[in-house]
């Protein structure tokens, strides 16, 4: 069908807009799931339904003319949100439920009906918002764990529409699952999906176990049986933009005349000469970045290693992040703390060991950063992908520099030339970090060029493709059984 569409639902749309003196001011979404489907958008034939980032109460009808104007222009829909709807379905169910369990933080995990029942009634309108634009053909791909219930809701109504779904965090293991209160109606939820997919085959497993033992279904390999239906689970481990990370990284590299401030500020650290290397990391504010791990670990090194002060700098990017939920507060506060206590600990008059931004940078200075980095430091405790890990990658057009990646992000499943670490281990932590500094240029070469050949084969766009053609084939596989 030529003028069939793809509908993208996610919770955050790729634009964020914000209104100052009744003007609207538009910035890009952070987060893995916008810049990682954003460029799939961009190319493709379709549009993109969510949440533009403000609330009904900031929008008088001029206004939210306006802001529907503008979505529209980006190929979007708006999802109109009350504050108490991001109170309860956002910063609640989503962020005080959802992601700590999925991310095995149980004791972080709350579990209120309140919260809950606004999820069932914010995820329907979501769906009713995708009714409105669906035409006969199209596809829908629900995106993340704030919309677990849409796939089931779109299905209910419309059952011939082919649906995907795709999960951008871990799916915990049956036994943290099983906690979970409303654990057979998220499932059920899931399985309007014809396809579900995830970043591993390891959330994958966990999924089909939970399918098993909660709901009782059948599941032949890979395949649910359901309601008269055949719904596939398949693991697809989502990429970058490559392209877009190394053409920026090269005309970076060859504007020497027009360095940034920033660019210059970091250059007067690095003197590889005497030895002087720049070390990175790049998160949003959350605790499953394993933050104040990583700073206790470096401390930690500076101690074993004194050869290493005044030549190491760690460059901190924290990005804010859902700054009203309780545990981001803490963390913030313990971030600034350890910062605070390690630069007082060590610094002198010529070297400060971190230099931490607690900000969202322009796509420019996150390029200055990359292409400066002699080492990447990307260490969460709990991780579904990690695109910067892979964005790091894709900068290195000399295909020098090392990778430290935590074993605990998804993205260590295909990474497997950098230097794998487990973040709770701080002999390990300081081990690594000295031996990255250390490493030959051969050999940081050798691991670059086999972990660049492999994300520049599998970018997103290749990844949107496969997961899109998987979902074609499991709706033939379907019309096959219902026509025996
Ligand atoms: P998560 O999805 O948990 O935030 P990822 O590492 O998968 O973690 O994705 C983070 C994404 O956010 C990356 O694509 C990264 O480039 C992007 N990002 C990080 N900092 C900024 C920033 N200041 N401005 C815009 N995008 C950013
Ligand atoms: C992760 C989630 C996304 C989310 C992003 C940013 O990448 O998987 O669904 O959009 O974090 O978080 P936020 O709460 O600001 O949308």
């Amino acid at each position: 069908m030529s003028n069939s569409k793809t509908i993208i639902v996610s919770n955050r749309l790729p634009l964020q807009i914000s209104i100052e003196d009744d003007k609207l001011e538009v910035s890009a979404s952070v987060g893995g799931l916008a810049t990682g489907m954003k460029s799939v958008h961009t190319e493709g034939n379709g549009i993109w339904v969510g949440w533009t980032g403000i609330t009904d109460e900031d929008l008088n009808p001029k206004l939210r003319d306006t802001v529907n104007k503008r979505v529209k222009q980006e190929k979007c829909v708006a999802v109109n949100l009350t504050e108490q709807d991001i109170e309860d379905y956002y910063l609640g169910f989503s962020n005080k439920t959802l992601w700590p369990l999925f991310h095995y933080f149980m004791e972080y995990t709350a579990f209120e009906t309140k919260e809950w029942n606004a999820y069932v009634e914010v995820n329907q309108k979501f769906a009713n918002a995708v009714l409105e634009q669906l035409n006969d053909g199209d596809t829908v791909w629900v995106h993340d764990y704030q919309l677990l219930l849409v796939p089931e809701m779109i299905k209910a109504k419309k059952p011939y529409t082919t649906i995907g779904f795709f999960l951008h965090i871990p799916f915990p293991s049956y036994e943290i699952f099983r906690t979970f209160p409303w654990r057979s109606e998220v499932l059920e939820g899931m399985l309007g999906a014809d396809l579900i997919g995830f970043h591993t085959y390891d959330y994958e497993r966990h999924f089909l176990s939970s399918i098993k033992r909660i709901l009782r279904l059948e599941v032949n390999f890979n395949e649910i049986s359901y309601h008269n239906r055949i719904i596939k689970v398949d693991s697809f481990p989502m990429g970058i933009d490559y392209q877009k990370f190394w053409n920026a990284a090269l005309k970076h590299n060859s504007d020497h005349e027009e360095k940034s401030d920033l660019q210059r500020r970091l250059d007067e650290h690095i003197d590889p000469e005497h030895n002087k290397k720049l070390i990175l990391s790049i998160d949003r504010m959350d605790y499953t970045k394993g933050i104040p791990n990583r700073l206790r670990a470096f401390e930690y090194f500076l101690n074993a290693y004194p050869q290493y002060k005044e030549h190491v700098r760690l460059v901190m990017l924290a990005v804010p992040s859902r700054s009203n939920v309780p545990q981001y507060i803490k963390l913030k506060r313990e971030t600034d703390e350890l910062v605070g206590r390690i630069n007082g600990q060590f610094a002198t008059v010529s070297w400060t060991p971190i230099w931490y931004f607690y900000r969202s940078l322009p796509f420019s200075d996150l390029i200055d950063l990359y292409t400066s980095a002699d080492v990447a430091l990307i260490t969460p405790v709990r991780d579904g992908m990690n695109l910067v890990a892979k964005e790091y990658v894709a900068t290195r057009t000399n295909t020098d520099g090392v990778l430290i990646l935590s074993e605990m992000a998804g993205a260590a499943k295909e990474m497997n030339e950098a230097l794998l670490i487990n973040p709770n281990s701080y002999d390990d932590f300081a081990n690594t970090l000295k031996r990255a500094l250390e490493m030959p240029e051969a050999e940081q070469k050798t691991r670059m060029k086999f972990l660049q050949k492999r994300l520049k084969r599998y970018d997103v766009e290749k990844w949107a493709k496969e997961f899109l053609s998987a979902l074609r084939a499991t709706r033939e596989l379907q019309e096959v059984i219902v026509a025996k």
